[in-house]
């Protein structure tokens, strides 16, 4: 594939999502809370969006570049799913998301910040650079646990990370990068602490050697 971030696409990304942000903010949405949409659980973690700003500083910390191959587990607005693009440069980023609402907004903010993909799908997660896919966390399509991610971004409840933590281990050993926002890994103490930032939440895992 040939995109290549557009020259201004920081000042895209962060201008497309702080707008997102801000009306996110000015919406006063009646429950934050949904439990189920069309039968795939979603409380695994409302959509609670990371700050633009932080979510750059994450991919920073992560230090995702070229090589990397990135999955956002529950995408939200495909805002990291976006930026790792946009901002690091990843090879390769996807989504996977159960709100049908919020990936049809992800695939509108990231044609914005990347006009390049105008007429790309955004749906196939063989051909497409970036992809967003709608899908139950709790019931992945088959091709993800096998594809060789190289950081893995979560902001989910740490009630649930018990259900994910063979998916991150998997990969953890392989030699990828763990993202969590908001919520440390603990209870999986297999897993290093390489940095983190209290009090932006952002916590990065991997193997020793892997920053
Ligand atoms: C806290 S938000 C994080 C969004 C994004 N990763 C970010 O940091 O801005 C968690 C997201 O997970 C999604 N989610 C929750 N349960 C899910 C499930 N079972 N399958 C797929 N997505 C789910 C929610 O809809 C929400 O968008």
């Amino acid at each position: 594939m040939t995109h290549s971030p557009a020259h201004h696409s920081q000042s895209n990304f962060l201008q497309i999502f702080q707008d997102a942000d801000h009306q996110i903010h000015d919406d006063s949405v009646e429950d934050p809370f949904p439990a189920y949409l069309d039968d795939i659980d979603t409380t695994l973690a409302p959509f609670c969006p990371t700050s633009a700003k932080r979510v750059l500083k994450a991919l920073r910390m992560a230090h995702v570049g070229p090589h990397d191959w990135v999955i956002d587990l529950g995408s939200g607005d495909g805002r990291f799913v976006t930026a790792a693009v946009a901002e690091m440069n990843a090879a390769k980023a996807v989504g996977i998301e159960s709100d049908t609402a919020l990936v049809h907004t992800s695939k509108t903010l990231a044609k914005k910040v990347l006009p390049s993909l105008s007429s790309a799908s955004l749906e196939d997660l063989e051909t497409d650079r970036i992809c967003f896919i709608e899908g139950d966390l709790l019931n992945l399509p088959s091709i993800v646990h096998p594809t060789p991610w190289t950081v893995i971004v979560l902001f989910l409840l740490p009630d649930h990370t018990d259900k994910f933590a063979h998916l991150l281990l998997h990969h953890y050993r392989r030699g990828a990068r763990i993202v969590s926002l908001v919520f440390n890994l603990n209870e999986i103490p297999e897993m290093n602490l390489i940095t983190s930032d209290e009090q932006d939440g952002i916590y990065v895992y991997g193997l020793a050697n892997k920053l």
